[in-house]
């Protein structure tokens, strides 16, 4: 359910965009701020604030790779899988994250501080390798480094 904090976030969201439907993807970052993902429930309460249908802003969220529509840990990794990652050591960093999470993207660790997702370019090609973690981007990653950049994340 959306707090009324979020509710009038997505109004002022509103209120700055042409249209309605231009306002879709922005309402839906703001509902997922509150728990990292859009439940369905949720999902209803942005179409309603919007004049939408509940389908035409699932068509937006099932669009858009960076709007969640299941529960996720308190901490979300994207590893990117594109062809300058891959080619510079996905596979490595794939495995490093298994070996150290205990689990495969899509999955969270049982604990629920870590969801580890693929994800396409992440737009620093150029240090390849890269994952990110919530908002924070990390390039030249090795299986190496792993270890002290989870530990930021409790
Ligand atoms: Fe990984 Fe572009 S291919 S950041």
């Amino acid at each position: 359910m959306l707090t009324t904090e979020t509710k009038n976030e997505i109004l002022a969201e509103l209120a700055h965009s042409e249209t309605n439907r231009m306002a879709c993807i922005e309402s839906l970052k703001i509902a997922q701020r509150q728990s990292g993902w859009v439940s369905d429930e949720e999902l209803c309460e942005v179409a309603q604030l919007l004049g939408l249908t509940p389908d035409e802003v699932d068509g937006v969220a099932t669009f858009y790779n960076l709007i969640r529509r299941r529960p996720v840990g308190r901490h979300v990794i994207l590893l990117c899988a594109s062809v300058s990652c891959w080619v510079m050591g996905y596979a490595a960093l794939r495995a490093g994250l298994a070996q150290t999470l205990g689990v495969e993207p899509g999955q969270t660790t049982p604990d629920g501080r870590f969801t580890v997702l693929e994800n396409q370019c992440l737009g620093a090609c150029d240090h390849a390798p890269v994952l990110m973690i919530d908002n924070d981007l990390y390039r030249d990653v090795d299986a190496e480094k792993l270890g002290d950049i989870l530990a930021r994340y409790a």
